[in-house]
């Protein structure tokens, strides 16, 4: 299926682990031009140019906080690419901090990255494919944590930031349609992703597990499909609005009560757990 022939899109986040996963799958579904936009951009993508010789990949830092940042950096990759088609907003950040003790500055952080972040990126791709006529469509990263509160990690700001970016989509869908540009959000799950990984974090991957009735976390390759359906001008061409959540039932089931001796751990380091 080439339902993306032709394509360019910029990714915010871009060298995070679901952003890579999902940039190689759309890169298999036809994608001419992918830029990876991040605040610590990664050589990591030169194995994209390997594996996909004809197409044109651009790594830029970003910081999805600054609108001059961004503004300057959608300029360049529209240039470099010839259009933006698509832009997919992974940026984000997570932290586990009581919210009696967190500072003004650590809840800002959180709504600055996550939810201004992914609003100042839509606005300057926003304003490319406007100019260019052609539409596009928009795809912000929110999560679970959008629907449901996780439990027991304090995660109030993160929980906040993702519950924004749904509202904040059906919005910008309902005044963009006039313009061709659809925007979608996808909630993933408990992915298996590194920064759910490591040896602090067995017993909490058990509890997520446990409570996740398909009994385990999604793999990042399983949020590529819905991505390339929300990417589609074909597939996807009356999809705006919407949300889709990815997470192996955990929001419609799986939330249930939990041990309380499990509790204590997710405070440990203040360790970044989804
Ligand atoms: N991993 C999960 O279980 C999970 C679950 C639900 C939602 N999500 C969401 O998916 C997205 C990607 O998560 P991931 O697991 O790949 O994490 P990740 O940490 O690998 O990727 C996040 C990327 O965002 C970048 N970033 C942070 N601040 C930035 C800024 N100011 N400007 C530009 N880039 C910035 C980071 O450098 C990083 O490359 C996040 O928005 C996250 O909230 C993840």
């Amino acid at each position: 299926m080439a339902c993306l022939l032709g394509k360019k899109i910029s990714v915010t986040g871009g060298t995070g682990t679901l952003a890579l996963e999902c940039g190689k799958a759309l890169l298999e579904h036809g994608l001419s031009g992918l830029a990876l936009l991040d605040i610590n951009p990664a050589p990591t993508f030169s194995a994209f140019q390997d594996e996909f010789p004809d197409r044109k990949i651009v790594v830029h830092r970003c910081d999805v906080t600054s609108a001059a940042d961004l503004e300057r950096v959608m300029k360049t990759v529209e240039q470099e690419l010839g259009s933006i088609d698509i832009l997919c907003c992974f940026a984000g950040v997570v932290g586990c901090v009581p919210s009696l003790s967190m500072t003004p500055e650590e809840w800002r952080r959180t709504l600055d990255i996550n939810t201004t972040g992914a609003f100042l990126s839509a606005q300057a791709a926003g304003r490319v494919m406007r100019e260019r006529g052609n539409g596009g469509s928009i795809v912000f990263i929110a999560s679970m944590s959008a629907h449901r509160v996780n439990f027991p990690q304090p995660q109030a700001a993160y929980n906040a930031s993702k519950a924004a970016l749904l509202h904040l989509s059906h919005s910008l869908a309902a005044e963009w349609a006039v313009y061709g540009i659809r925007v979608n959000t996808i909630s993933p799950g408990y992915m298996d992703t590194i920064l759910n990984e490591g040896a602090g974090l067995e017993k909490a991957r058990r509890i997520w597990q446990e409570r996740t009735p398909m009994g385990r976390m999604g793999a990042p390759q399983e949020l590529t499909g819905p991505l390339v359906l929300m990417c589609s001008r074909f597939a996807g061409a009356y999809v705006t609005g919407t949300d889709l959540v990815v997470d192996g039932t955990f929001v419609l089931a799986g939330s249930g009560s939990i041990k309380t001796d499990y509790y204590p751990f997710c405070f440990a380091g203040g360790q970044t757990v989804f």
